[in-house]
């Protein structure tokens, strides 16, 4: 389970982060710039802070124009995994090679109108893909009924050791239909932060997906 923290109390962040770290294996952060998607979300600034209050894995989704003048930064602040747009760039092995010199894990993500062959050249470069099954931009859309496809195409395409990543729409009734098509880590973000009980949410999604 990977929660995302776009629809958690922001005025409240770091209580509740650490609701749900017990019933996390990431945290998902979603950086939005206002230009690659019609929304604005938190910068590196944040990022660091969080970091001081919590210990997991941070999965940093940009869904950012420029990853590569950024994603130093989010390092910096203390993403362990950077996940870039293969939309947003016109050099993907050269930002694959950036990532590594960073340390990083590196992942890649597409949109659910691009196609999941676009990926074929860059695929075994990379130690996750993460198939968005929502338009990316907001929190709290309905999952598309095209992804359990798409994510088994990709789970084909993939080795053993490579994570397949969903994110968006992900509830108790979307999360085994996607597991049983191939995705190994779930993001959740209104079905979670959005409960009132977002630890016991994040279980039940858990529990759900492994049916
Ligand atoms: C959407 C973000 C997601 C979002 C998922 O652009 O990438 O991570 O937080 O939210 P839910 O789970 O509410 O669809
Ligand atoms: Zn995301």
């Amino acid at each position: 389970m990977a929660p995302s923290i776009l629809s958690a109390d922001f005025s409240r962040l770091g209580e509740h982060i650490r609701e749900v770290v017990g019933e996390a294996g990431l945290l998902h952060l979603d950086i939005m710039d206002g230009h690659f998607v019609p929304n604005i979300t938190i910068g590196p600034v944040v990022v660091k802070k969080i970091r001081q209050v919590c210990d997991l894995f941070f999965d940093t989704h940009l869904m950012i124009s420029d990853p590569a003048t950024y994603a130093p930064q989010f390092v910096q602040a203390g993403s362990d995994g950077i996940t870039f747009h293969l939309e947003a760039v016109a050099e993907p092995k050269a930002l694959i090679r950036q990532l590594r010199d960073l340390g990083v894990s590196v992942g890649v993500s597409i949109k659910p109108g691009t196609p999941v062959g676009e990926l074929d050249s860059i695929i075994e470069l990379v130690d996750m893909v993460l198939l968005m099954t929502v338009e990316p931009g907001f929190g709290g859309q309905s999952f598309l009924p095209e992804s359990p496809q798409r994510c088994r195409e990709l789970r084909g395409m993939l080795r053993e050791d490579q994570r397949l990543e969903v994110d968006g729409g992900i509830d108790v009734e979307t999360a085994p239909v996607i597991v049983e098509a191939g995705a190994d880590t779930l993001v959740a973000g209104n079905a979670i932060f959005g409960q009132e009980a977002p630890a016991e949410a994040a279980r039940a999604i858990r529990q759900a997906a492994l049916g």
